[in-house]
Order: structure tokens, then C-alpha cells, then sequence
């Protein structure tokens, strides 16, 4: 890689005196064009200001399980950690509506509207749509006018992967806020006749805004890795460019997630404390420094085998939910820091780790040192208000923009006469987002 050399700064005298200027424009070669004095960059950092989190209300126990499938309670209790899980039932209830009402509880905790985020990365393994992005249609209900958005696909690595691309855009300038999202519907792949799946996976969304601070601390250091040689060993198969949607994919069960557990099991325990030390050795944190760890939810022997027992982090330093959650994969960690919060294990000052796994394969973890304070602020009513209306106008809005693209399809097109108006109606809204009812 080439050497990058730092510019020299502006109107400073050179070293050997070969840099001083004459001020006869006459004598002025393109080099010694005067410059604007530069101001030394200030230090940037990234903060996780807001968070939030929703899960549907529809909630499946083992023991319900246990009712379709070969199981017990018992069984997935011991080898998993898991008693129940939340899904989405109602077929309103998909991604990018669980995602709206957690980063909207995400901007609400920071108290940024979401005309102020620059940027929204959805992490998802369940998208709306191959596409559009998720992440658009977020920002559509959000009324988040002035952010760029994008899916980012890391399996359950994604949210930590997002977090990394949110502390990138905030170091580099690009951006002040950025909204980072884990959603998922995983019960709308789970093949629910599959005993070792089925009881693995649960629904639901966690979102973080992460902003630019000149305090020192926040996300601090990442570590992201991947193997794809392991691709297969979680993969859905079919509805992508190597086997596309068919009759014949859909009879065999393709578009179902598969999964060789034990695989992923050896997989998981090995990356996530090898991960876990090199994102301290770059945050120049030690084990011992650790006050809390929020692993990525998805088998409580995986946590035990890597986190407590290789790197020896204690069990009330390490953060679990997953026995009323299940593995909702890019959700898991944003939850599970919500819940964390709410439990009061999470204070100014504190030494974080976000540590993950996922298809791909992929890993990721991060390392933060916390400083933004956590209690809860009581939003006034006037607040309140204000927050509702900005969302019923980000509706309006979008219905507005709908309409304005049917008017355009419906009138003659001076350019080409003769060709017939369009006899459709407006589009309907893509989706009913966060249960709010956008006229059609
Ligand atoms: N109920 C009862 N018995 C079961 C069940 C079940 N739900 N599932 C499997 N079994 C049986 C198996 O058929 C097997 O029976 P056999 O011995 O007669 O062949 C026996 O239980 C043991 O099966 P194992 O596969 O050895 O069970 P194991 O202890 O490995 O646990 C599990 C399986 C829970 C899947 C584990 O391997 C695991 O957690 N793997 C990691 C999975 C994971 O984290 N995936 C998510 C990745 S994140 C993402 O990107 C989506």
C-alpha cells in the first residue's frame, strides 16, 4: 500500500526555508497559491446516544413448541437456554414496522428528531424486500428527510457490522447522526416443521443512534471478520441469483433457512472470544477492565464456552435474555442492551463489548467505553406531541409524494402523444408501517 503522507499545513514555513512566500502575485507559481489557513481537524468520536427495542406480542413457549414438533421444554432448555419467543403473528407486523418503533424509542431516548439523522443502516437477515431496502422504507416512515439509508446483510454479525459503519461515517466527517437498526421476522423463514431450527429463532427489532461527540470515548474499537468458506453451513438456499424462486424450491422447503447446529456451535465458540480479545487489545482494555459484555443471544452454552470460560469475564458482567428472546439474530444485541439498561447494569464510565456471530460465516465485535447517561429522561407532553406529529406528517408526506408520481403517470405525456394515460391508482403504501393507517 502507498505511504499516505500527511499535508503539509498551510502558511507553515518549511523546514529547510524553501517554503517562504513573496507576496508579488507576479512571482506566484500554482504551488505557492495562497491557501486558506487550515484549523487543525478536531478528534471525533462516536457515541451511542439513544436506544429502544420492540417485539411483537404474540408469544410461542416450548411447551407450545413442543405441540408441533418432536421437543420439550426440557430439551431446549438445556441445550439452547430458551423458554420462549416472541413473533410476528399479524402480517402487519414485519420488519421494518418492528424497526420503526424502536428507532423511533431510539430518537426519543437522545431527543433528536429524525430530520437530524444524516444516515440509517438497517442490519437484517429478513428484509421487506430484496429490494427496496428496508432501510428506505424506514426512513419514509420515520420522516427522516435527510438520511441516506441502506441494508447491510452480516447474518446475526450485522448489527455490530452496522455499528462499525455508523463509527466510520461519524470519524470521517460524513455524518453527525446515525441511526443503526437490527430487525428481524425470522419465524417468516423458520421451517416450522424442523425440530432443529425452529426452536432456535424468535422475532423482533432493537435500534441505537449513534452520534458525533468531541468527548473522548464511545465506540472505541472494532474487530470484524468473516469465512465464507462456511457459507453453507446456515444459508436459506433458495429465492437468491444461485437458485431462484421456483415451484419446484418452494415444494423441497429451499427458501427455508438450514442450518448444521453443531458447525456453527464450534464456529461460534471459537470466534467470539478470539474476537472479544482483539477488539480489547485495540481498545487497550484488559479482560479484567470488562464491565459488560452483551453477547449476541443465541445459545447460552455458546456464551458459557467463550466468554466465561475462555476469557474467564465473569458471569454478572455478561448480559442474557435469550431465555425469553431466542436468537433474534441482528436484533439480539440492540435488545439485549435495552433490557441491560432498564436492569440498571449499564452506567457512565463503564466498559462495554458487543460481541457477535452469524452466517456468512461472520463475527464482530466492538468496544466501547460508555459515556452517556442513562436515565430516563420524562419527555413533556409538548414533546410528545410534537414527536406524533412530526411522524403524521412524514405520512402525509410520503402519500403526497405517491400521489404526485401517479398524477405524473396518469397525465398525456407531451413527448410522446398518443400513449394511453395509466388507469392504475395511486401506490399503495409499500407497507402499513408501526401501525399507522396511510390513506389509499
Ligand atoms: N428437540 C429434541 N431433540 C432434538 C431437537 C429438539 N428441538 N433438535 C435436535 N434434537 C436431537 C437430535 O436429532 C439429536 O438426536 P440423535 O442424537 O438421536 O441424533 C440430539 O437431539 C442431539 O442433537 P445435536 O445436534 O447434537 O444437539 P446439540 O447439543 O448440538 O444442540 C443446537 C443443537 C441447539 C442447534 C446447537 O448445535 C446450537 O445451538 N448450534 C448453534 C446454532 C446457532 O447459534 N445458530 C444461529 C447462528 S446466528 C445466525 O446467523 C442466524
Amino acid at each position: 500500500m502507498p505511504e499516505i503522507k500527511q499535508t503539509p499545513v498551510a502558511n507553515e514555513p518549511a523546514s529547510n526555508g524553501a517554503g517562504s512566500h513573496s507576496n508579488d502575485a507576479n512571482q506566484s507559481t500554482p504551488k505557492e497559491r495562497p491557501v486558506a489557513p487550515s484549523v487543525a481537524p478536531r478528534a471525533r468520536y462516536a457515541h451511542i446516544v439513544g436506544w429502544g427495542r420492540h417485539v411483537p406480542e404474540k408469544v410461542i413457549t416450548n411447551h407450545d413448541l413442543a405441540q408441533i414438533v418432536d421437543t420439550s421444554d426440557e430439551w431446549i432448555r438445556s441445550r439452547t437456554g430458551i423458554a420462549e419467543r416472541h413473533v410476528a403473528a399479524d402480517p402487519k407486523e414485519t420488519s421494518a414496522s418492528l424497526a420503526v418503533i424502536a428507532a423511533r424509542r431510539a430518537l426519543e431516548v437522545a431527543d433528536v428528531p429524525a430530520s437530524k439523522v444524516d444516515l440509517i443502516i438497517c442490519a437484517t437477515t429478513t428484509p421487506e424486500y430484496a429490494f427496496p431496502a428496508t432501510a428506505c422504507l424506514i426512513q419514509d416512515a420515520l420522516g427522516a428527510s435527510n438520511a441516506g439509508a441502506f441494508d447491510l446483510s452480516a447474518a446475526c454479525s450485522g448489527f455490530v457490522y452496522a455499528l462499525a459503519m455508523a463509527r466510520g461515517q461519524i470519524m470521517a466527517g460524513d455524518a453527525e447522526y446515525v441511526l443503526v437498526i437490527g430487525t428481524e421476522t425470522l419465524s417468516r423463514i423458520v421451517d416450522w416443521t424442523d425440530r432443529e431450527t425452529c426452536i432456535l429463532f424468535g422475532d423482533g427489532a432493537g435500534a441505537v443512534l449513534v452520534a458525533a461527540s468531541e468527548v473522548p470515548g464511545g465506540i472505541l474499537a472494532v474487530d470484524l471478520g468473516s469465512d465464507g468458506s462456511g457459507g453453507n453451513t446456515l444459508i436459506v438456499p433458495a429465492g437468491g441469483s444461485a437458485m431462484s424462486t421456483s415451484l419446484e424450491t418452494v415444494s423441497s422447503g429451499m427458501h427455508y433457512l438450514k442450518m448444521d447446529g453443531k458447525a456453527v456451535f464450534r464456529f461460534a465458540t471459537r470466534v467470539m472470544a478470539a474476537s472479544t480479545r482483539k477488539v480489547l487489545e485495540r481498545a487497550g482494555y484488559t479482560t479484567d477492565e470488562v464491565d459488560l459484555v452483551v453477547p449476541h443471544q443465541a445459545n447460552i452454552r455458546i456464551i458459557q464456552n467463550s466468554v466465561l470460560n475462555q476469557l474467564k469475564i465473569p458471569a454478572e458482567k455478561v448480559f442474557v435474555n435469550l431465555e425469553k428472546y431466542g436468537n433474534t439474530s441482528t436484533a439480539s444485541i440492540p435488545i439485549a442492551l435495552c433490557e441491560a439498561i432498564e436492569a440498571g447494569k449499564l452506567k457512565p464510565g463503564y466498559k462495554v463489548v458487543f460481541v457477535g456471530f452469524g452466517a456468512g460465516l461472520t463475527w464482530a465485535a466492538c468496544a466501547i467505553d460508555w459515556r452517556t447517561p442513562v436515565e430516563k429522561q420524562a419527555a413533556g407532553w409538548w414533546k410528545n406531541t410534537r414527536r406524533q406529529a412530526t411522524y403524521s406528517a412524514a405520512a402525509a408526506r410520503s402519500m403526497w409524494k405517491r400521489a404526485v408520481r401517479w398524477v405524473y403517470e396518469v397525465l398525456p405525456d407531451p413527448e410522446t402523444p398518443g400513449r394511453e394515460p395509466s388507469k392504475e391508482t395511486p401506490e399503495a403504501p409499500v407497507k402499513e408501517l408501526a401501525g399507522e393507517r396511510t390513506k389509499e
